[in-house]
């Protein structure tokens, strides 16, 4: 085994020291931002870069990616990012306070484009209720996907889902990306001539 030196990793939060110490213990400031999916983590560190009074989480499933990232934030010396390997669902429902999340992305999740694994979306009408419930109110969700089958997918739901406001609206979505760096996943989809749908939602007070 490679010698690792444990500061490389030191972004990585367990959901479980989330849960003992509380958010600001763990995350250190007051507005928090999550990113769901990270992937290669290019959004999430061209974010908390440019960020750096906000404090940014980022939740993956794959264990490889999670330590990928963690190192490369260690590279570049960002105080402000933790990230966590668990899944998606797990640190909504059961990990992050109610009304805790200043913003959201969810950036090109899994399309899953059969109809038999269609259960397997993310974007679930129960999973947004419960994202909904970690938001504080104004907090902004950003979607976005490259698969014209899950777009119209996350219209239906996010437009039956109570407490948002669709902020491209009267339109269902946006093609334009808003003011960020394109990802890699979506540089290589936007250079085959796929579309990208991009969704803003604001969280709406509710009672
Ligand atoms: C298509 S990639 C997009 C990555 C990144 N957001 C981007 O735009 O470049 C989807 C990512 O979501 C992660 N993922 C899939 N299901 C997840 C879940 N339930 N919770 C957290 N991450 C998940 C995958 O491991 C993968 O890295």
């Amino acid at each position: 085994m490679p010698h690792r030196d444990p500061a490389e990793l030191a972004s990585v939060l367990e959901t479980e020291d989330l849960l003992e110490r509380g958010l600001v213990a763990c995350a250190g400031q007051v507005r928090v931002v999550l990113d769901i999916g990270f992937g290669r983590g290019e959004l999430l560190i061209e974010l908390a870069s440019a960020q750096q009074d906000t404090a940014f989480m980022g939740v993956e499933i794959s264990r490889k990616r999670v330590e990928k990232v963690a190192r490369r934030i260690a590279r570049v010396e960002l105080k402000n990012v933790r990230v966590m390997h668990s899944t998606a669902e797990h640190v909504v429902e059961r990990v992050l306070p109610v009304k805790s999340l200043a913003e959201c992305w969810i950036n090109c999740p899994d399309p899953w484009p059969k109809k038999r694994h269609f259960k397997r979306r993310l974007i679930q009408s129960e999973f947004i209720e419960r994202l909904r419930q970690r938001m504080v109110p104004q907090a902004v969700l950003h979607l976005a996907t490259d698969h014209p089958g899950y777009a119209e997918w996350m219209h239906d739901v996010m437009s039956k889902a109570p407490g948002w406001e669709n902020l491209h609206a009267p339109a269902p979505w946006s093609d334009t990306r808003p003011p960020r760096i394109a990802t890699a996943y979506e540089t290589e989809w936007l250079a085959e001539g796929r579309c990208m749908a991009y969704f803003e939602y604001r969280c709406q007070e509710t009672r």
